[in-house]
């Protein structure tokens, strides 16, 4: 048994450059079921009982050095880069690597951003992570406002005071972190906006686009996270007249040549005047249909002239500037454009929903 352990121990110590077929054969030859090393091993039950510690010992090297071997073998051969050896066949066609799409909400927002590219406007973004300043004050919100509400709006430190002692409020107002400007997740992209006229001098042109989020129940017609398109055009006598004929020229582009609007008088606390406008229903061309509810008309975006008080808050001489402020729910231009009737799909990110978006990008 001695020598056969030593003349394998010396076979396998010499074994080198095989091709993957004979490294098989070999791991056959001294490890398979009827191998010489499995053999051994079952020689190993009649060793007598004080020689079996010293014979053990070497089995089990002699079974070390033939897997170690074998290891090495393969390793050669693969690296070798010989076909002949290679574990898998390089001549089998490949698996098809599956495309992503775009998703559908990028592809509106995309689409949107380029119409108004067009026009001259620039892109422009901002924080989601928003002061009280920014989402409200500035845009002249009133302090008893209800979209400041919790209820709308995701607070990061509190609006309110309670619990703080007199010297605490003091130090929160000052600090900017509480009390009269507490920080929250923008319920709009009009924050944008203010950004924009605090940092850019007139004349300005730019759309903001950007993800909102508001403290709403999940349906399927709300959100409590959506996308927003924002406008924002400043500059010396800009009219309600500009303002028409921008949201006309996008309704054409993004609905077709046939569209119509119609503006329907409106507040927004930023605006004055301000508008609600509704574009000719798409699908049943203004005939009355599920879609529309019967009335023809789908309301697509709200807009109107930007507040003197907003331009005064944002540094920018109200007398000299005028200017319009338009926005709108990505989801639903995009839930109107491809007839979606469930928001949640555009979240649930479902492979077979967004599949149907392959042939827009
Ligand atoms: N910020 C408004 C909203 O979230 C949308 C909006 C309306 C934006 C009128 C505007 C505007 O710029 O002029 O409902």
């Amino acid at each position: 048994m001695k020598e056969r352990i030593e003349a394998l121990l010396k076979e396998i110590e010499e074994y080198k450059d095989k091709k993957e077929s004979e490294i098989e054969e070999i791991r056959v030859k001294l490890l398979g079921k009827k191998g010489e090393i499995t053999q051994l091993f079952d020689e190993f039950r009649n060793v007598l009982p004080e020689q079996k510690r010293e014979f053990g010992q070497k089995l089990n090297q002699l079974k070390n050095a033939a897997v170690q071997k074998i290891e090495e073998l393969r390793n050669q051969a693969a690296e070798s880069g010989d076909a002949s050896s290679a574990s898998f066949d390089i001549t089998k066609p490949g698996d098809a690597h599956e495309v992503g799409t775009r998703h559908p909400i990028s592809i509106t927002r995309e689409e949107i951003i380029n119409i108004f590219k067009k026009l001259g406007y620039a892109v422009a973004e901002g924080p989601e992570i928003e002061d009280d300043k920014h989402v409200f004050e500035s845009l002249n919100f009133p302090p008893e406002h209800p979209a400041r509400d919790m209820q709308d709006t995701f607070f990061i430190t509190p609006g309110e005071y309670e619990g703080l002692t007199e010297e605490e409020k003091a130090e929160s107002v000052k600090e900017g972190i509480m009390g009269y400007n507490p920080i929250l997740l923008r319920t709009h992209t009009s924050s944008i906006q203010v950004r924009t006229m605090e940092n850019v001098k007139p004349p300005i042109r730019v759309i903001c686009p950007g993800r909102v989020f508001r403290n709403e129940a999940i349906s399927a017609r709300a959100h409590c996270i959506f996308h927003q398109v924002e406008g924002l055009y400043i500059d010396k006598n800009v009219s309600f007249a500009d303002l028409k004929q921008a949201i006309l020229m996008f309704v054409r582009e993004f609905f077709g040549e046939n569209a119509q609007i119609r503006m329907r008088p409106s507040y927004f606390p930023f605006t004055e005047p301000s508008a609600e406008v509704d574009v000719s229903c798409n699908i049943c061309g203004g005939k009355g249909c599920n879609i529309c509810k019967g009335t023809g008309w789908l309301e697509i975006l709200g807009c109107g002239m930007v507040d003197p008080n907003v331009l005064e808050a944002c540094g920018i001489d109200s007398k000299e500037y005028s200017g319009f402020a338009f926005g709108m729910g990505v989801e639903r231009i995009a839930m109107l454009k491809w007839q979606v009737k469930d928001l949640r799909l555009y979240f649930e990110n479902d492979a077979r929903f967004l599949k149907e978006f392959e042939t827009c990008l």
